[in-house]
C-alpha cells in the first residue's frame, strides 16, 4: 500500500499521520501531525459530510446552496477505532478513515467498495492570494460512468472529461464548450449497479475531472475555500437525486400558466408590436400563456423604468393582455446606468450598495445601458432593498414574472467578460472578493427578485427566470440554457442540458426554442418545438436580429406542427403539474435520463437522445434534418407507441418511423395520463371532464395526478386533490383502484375514460361492484366510457 507520506505529486502537501479524534454527537472530528483537520458529519444515514482545514481551526460555516429546512437525521451510528483506521458506520454505510495519512474509502454494509480516495485531499498553497488550492482525489474503476454536473453541453456520461464551473455568458456557445452559464458543482457516480453522488460545495472557480487526466483517477479542486463535499448514496440514483435535491432545496409549486407556452424575442416593441403577436396567436389558435418584454421596454436599459415612447400605459396594456389570456414577464439585469439623474441609481448609491474594488472605488463596467454599478446581492441589506423595487412593476402595472438576465455577471468588451477579481463582496457576514462571490452571484440576484415578485404578487404565485445559478437556485427561481444557436447541434445540446439540469436538482428547465442566435429553418423550428414542448419550461425566444421566429414565421406546414405539439403540451398539464408536484414534495427529476430510469440496464449508460418525461412517457427527439425515423432505444418494460397505440417490449434499440408531424414517443404500459381539453392559455375553459388515457397492462402499474386552484398558496393547507390509481390487467379483466387524498374538489365531475390496448372485448362494468350499463357502440367505435368521478373501483370484464 503506497501512503501520502511517500508521495510527491506537483508539490502538493498531504495530510500526515492522525493523532488524535474526538466524536461529538453527529461528528467525528480527526486531526493530523501537520495540523490538518477532517471533520466528518453524518446527516442522514446516507449522507456524509467532510470538511477539510489545514489552519488548525475552520472559518465560519456558511453555505448559500445548503437548504436550512433539509431532512436531518440518522438511525445508526457508530465509531470504532481498528488498528490502520477509523470507521464511521450508519445503517447505510461504512467510511474508512486511514490513521497514516487520513485517506479515506465508503463501502456499502456488505462490503462492496463505493468509493475510494486515490491521494485523498491535498492543496497547494497560494502565496497570492492566501488559503489554499484545494484539492481532492479519488481512485476510479473501469466501466465507472458519471452524470450531473448542470448545464455542461456534452454528452450526458462525463467520463473521460475534463470540466470547469466559472459562471460565464457564453454568447453562442459550442458542443463542449466550457465554462458555461451556470455552476452546479455535484455529479454521480454509478459503478457496478451503484449509484452514489458528491456535492462539493464551494462557490470558488472548481474544476472536475472524470478520469480525462488519469484513467482511473477522478478529481475535483478548487482555487480557493475548503475542501467541503458531501457524499450521497444511493444504491439507486433516484435516491442520489433525491437525497441532493433535498439537501439544496426544492422549490414551490409555480403558477400552472407558467407551465403553458411562452414567446418571447429580442425584443417586442412598441405595444402594437406586442398586441400584434397576442392577437396573431389567438386568431391562429395556438395556446400560449406568456408574453415577454425584453430590454428595449425599458428607458435607456435602466431598470424599473419604461420607454413611454413605446409604452405609453402599461398599466393598461398588461391588463388588456391580461384580458386575453396573456402573463407578461419583463427582464431585470443586474447593471445600474450610472446617472445620476436615474433614481435607483441614486438609491443605491446614496445607500452603498453597489459592489466595490479592493481599494475602494465603485466596480464599473458596461453593459447594455453603457457603464454600470452593481448592486452585491451579496449583502442581505441590498436584496431587502432590491425586493421592494418589484412593488410598482408587480402590484401597480400587473406584471406576473421577472427575468434575470446577464447576472453571471456578464461585463462587455472586457477580455474575462466580468468583474475583476478584487471587488469585494458582503457574502452575508463572511466578506471576500469575486473570486468567492462571483459563481453565486446569479443566484442571489435570482433570491432577491424572487422575494420581490413573492411578496407583491401574493396571494397569487411569483415567477421568476434567471439565466446564470449556483446549485440550491432552484429554491428561488427557473431557468434557460442561455444564448444558443439555431442549428441541429445546438437541439442536440438542448435535450442533453435540460437532462442534465433536471439530475441537477434543478428541473424547471428550458433552452430557447428555436435558437437564440442565427435564424432557424422551418424544418429546425419544428422539431426543436416538437422537444421543447416535454421540457419543464417551454419558451421560444430569439435575439430578433435575423428577422422573426414566432410560430407563424414559417409555412403552414410548420404552423399546423407547432400548433398540435403545443397543444398536446396543454392536453397534458396535469400531467405535467404532477410531475411538478413529485419534483418539490419529493426532488424527483421531472425529466429522467435512461440511465437515471433503469441504472441496472448498462445500454442506458451511454445514451443521450432519449428520457423519460414524468413517469411514464417516453420521449425522444428528432435531430437531424429529412428524417423519416430514427433509431433508437426503448427502456426495459412494455410500451405503447403514442401514435399509432402499436405495443413494443423494450430494452431493445428499435427504429421508429415518424412523419414531419410526430416524434418517436411512448407510452408506459399500465399508465393512467391524465389530459385536460386544449385551451388557448390556462384556465381558458370551463370543462366537466378529465380525460384519462388507460394503457393496458397485464400486471399491475400505478399512477397519480395532482391538481390545485393552479395559483395562490392554498394548496399548502391541504386544499390540493391527489389522486392515486392503480391498474390491474389480467387476461379479461382490468381494475382500476381509486384512491383520493386532499380537500380540493375540482371543477369536473368525470372521467373520460379511453381504453388502450384492450385485448378483450368489453363485457361488463362494475363501479364500486354494482354493474352498470354502459354505451357499447361507444366504447367499441370510440373506445371510450364515462364515469363519475366519485369512484374507488372499476372493473371492466371482457369476453
Ligand atoms: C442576453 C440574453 C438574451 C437576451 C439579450 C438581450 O443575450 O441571454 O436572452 O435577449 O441578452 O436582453
Amino acid at each position: 500500500m503506497i501512503t501520502n507520506t511517500e508521495l510527491e505529486y506537483k508539490g502538493d502537501l498531504y495530510p500526515t499521520k492522525i493523532i488524535a479524534f474526538e466524536h461529538e454527537v453527529d461528528s467525528i472530528c480527526f486531526h493530523t501531525d501537520n495540523s490538518v483537520i477532517l471533520k466528518v458529519t453524518v446527516l442522514r444515514d446516507s449522507l456524509i459530510r467532510f470538511r477539510f482545514t489545514t489552519k488548525g481551526y475552520f472559518s465560519n460555516d456558511f453555505s448559500y446552496a445548503v437548504d436550512k429546512s433539509h431532512s436531518h437525521g440518522y438511525n445508526f451510528l457508530e465509531v470504532s477505532e481498528v488498528e490502520d483506521y477509523y470507521q464511521i458506520k450508519t445503517s447505510k454505510v461504512q467510511c474508512r478513515i486511514q490513521k497514516i495519512d487520513m485517506r479515506l474509502s465508503i463501502y456499502d454494509l456488505d462490503e462492496n467498495i463505493i468509493l475510494e480516495d486515490e491521494l485523498g485531499f491535498h492543496w497547494e498553497e497560494s502565496y497570492e492570494y492566501g488559503g489554499n488550492i484545494v484539492k481532492m482525489s479519488k481512485a476510479s474503476k473501469d466501466g465507472e460512468c458519471f452524470y450531473g454536473l448542470g448545464d455542461k453541453a456534452t454528452q450526458l456520461n462525463l467520463k473521460g472529461k475534463r470540466l470547469e464551473n466559472f459562471a460565464t455568458d457564453q454568447y453562442a456557445f459550442q458542443k463542449d464548450q466550457e465554462p458555461l452559464y451556470k455552476v452546479v458543482p455535484f455529479y454521480i457516480g454509478l459503478q457496478n449497479k451503484k449509484s452514489y453522488g458528491i456535492f462539493f460545495d464551494n462557490t470558488f472557480r472548481t474544476y472536475f475531472d472524470f478520469c480525462h487526466e488519469r484513467r482511473n483517477v477522478t478529481s475535483f479542486w478548487a482555487e480557493g475555500g475548503e475542501m467541503n463535499y458531501y457524499f450521497i448514496y444511493g444504491p439507486q440514483m433516484q435516491d442520489v437525486v433525491t437525497t441532493y435535491t433535498d439537501l439544496t432545496g426544492k422549490p414551490e409549486l409555480p403558477p400552472l400558466w407558467a407551465l403553458g407556452y411562452h414567446q418571447c424575442k429580442w425584443s417586442y416593441y412598441p405595444e402594437s408590436n406586442l398586441k400584434e403577436v397576442a392577437a396573431k396567436f389567438r386568431q391562429l389558435k395556438i395556446p400560449c400563456d406568456a408574453l415577454y418584454l425584453d430590454i428595449d421596454y425599458m428607458e435607456g436599459f435602466r431598470c424599473f423604468t419604461w420607454n413611454k415612447d413605446y409604452f405609453p400605459d402599461p398599466k393598461r396594456m398588461v391588463a388588456e393582455l391580461a384580458e386575453d389570456g396573456f402573463k407578461t414577464v419583463v427582464i431585470i439585469d443586474p447593471g445600474i446606468k450610472i446617472d445620476k439623474e436615474y433614481a435607483i441609481y441614486k438609491e443605491a448609491l446614496e445607500k452603498d450598495f453597489f459592489c466595490k474594488r479592493a481599494d475602494g472605488p465603485y466596480m464599473k463596467g458596461k453593459v447594455w445601458p453603457g457603464e454600470c454599478n452593481f448592486p452585491d446581492y451579496t449583502n442581505p441589506a441590498v436584496r431587502e432593498w432590491w425586493a421592494g423595487l418589484f412593488k410598482e412593476l408587480i402590484s401597480e402595472i400587473g406584471v406576473k414574472g421577472v427575468w434575470n438576465d446577464m447576472n453571471e455577471p456578464a461585463v462587455m468588451e472586457v477580455p474575462n467578460k466580468t468583474f475583476p477579481m478584487d471587488v469585494r463582496h458582503d457574502y452575508d457576514g463572511n466578506p471576500c472578493s469575486h473570486r468567492k462571490a462571483h459563481n453565486i452571484y446569479g443566484t442571489q440576484m435570482a433570491r432577491a427578485t424572487y422575494h420581490g415578485v413573492k411578496r407583491f404578487a401574493y396571494p397569487k404565485r411569483p415567477f421568476v427566470i434567471t439565466r446564470s445559478a449556483y446549485a440550491g437556485a432552484q429554491r428561488y427561481t427557473s431557468s434557460w440554457t442561455g444564448d444558443n444557436v439555431a442549428t441541429w447541434e445546438h437541439l442536440w445540446i438542448a435535450n442533453i442540458q435540460v437532462q442534465r439540469m433536471s439530475i441537477s436538482g434543478m428541473g424547471f428547465t428550458g433552452s430557447d426554442i428555436g435558437g437564440f442566435a442565427e435564424q432557424p429553418s422551418g424544418e429546425l423550428y419544428a422539431r426543436w418545438i416538437q422537444l421543447g414542448v416535454f421540457h419543464p419550461f417551454c419558451r421560444t425566444h430569439s435575439s430578433g436580429d435575423h428577422g422573426d421566429q414566432e410560430p407563424w414565421a414559417f409555412d403552414d406546414e410548420v404552423i399546423n406542427i407547432t400548433r398540435k405539439f403545443v397543444n398536446l403540451r396543454y392536453q397534458l398539464l396535469p400531467y405535467l403539474y404532477t410531475m411538478f408536484w413529485q419534483y418539490i414534495e419529493e426532488g424527483i427529476p421531472m425529466l429522467k435520463p435512461l440511465v437515471y430510469y433503469d441504472q441496472d440496464d448498462i445500454q442506458t449508460h451511454y445514451r443521450n437522445d432519449e428520457f423519460v418525461f414524468g413517469n411514464q412517457i417516453l420521449v425522444c427527439p428528432i435531430l437531424e434534418p429529412n428524417s423519416v425515423g430514427r433509431r433508437m432505444y426503448i427502456p426495459r418494460g412494455s410500451w405503447y407507441n403514442y401514435w399509432t397505440n402499436e405495443e413494443v417490449k423494450g430494452g431493445k434499440e428499435i427504429w421508429v418511423d415518424t412523419k414531419f408531424d410526430q416524434i418517436p414517443l411512448f407510452v408506459k404500459a399500465g399508465a393512467i395520463i391524465p389530459k385536460y381539453p386544449v385551451q388557448q392559455y390556462v384556465g381558458e375553459l370551463d370543462f366537466d371532464e378529465l380525460t384519462l388515457d388507460i394503457y393496458y397492462k397485464a400486471g399491475k402499474e400505478k399512477s397519480v395526478v395532482y391538481e390545485d386552484a393552479q395559483d395562490g398558496y392554498d394548496y399548502k393547507k391541504g386544499r390540493y386533490s391527489f389522486l392515486s390509481f392503480q391498474t390491474t390487467g389480467k387476461e379479461k379483466e382490468l381494475i382500476i383502484q381509486l384512491h383520493k387524498e386532499g380537500k380540493y374538489d375540482t371543477n369536473y365531475s368525470k372521467y373520460k375514460i379511453n381504453l388502450i390496448g384492450l385485448p378483450f372485448k368489453v363485457n361488463t362494468i362494475e363501479i364500486d361492484n354494482v354493474e352498470v350499463s354502459f354505451d357499447r357502440n361507444t366504447l367499441e367505435r370510440e373506445g371510450y366510457l364515462i364515469v363519475d368521478k366519485e369512484f374507488t373501483s372499476l372493473h371492466i370484464t371482457g369476453e
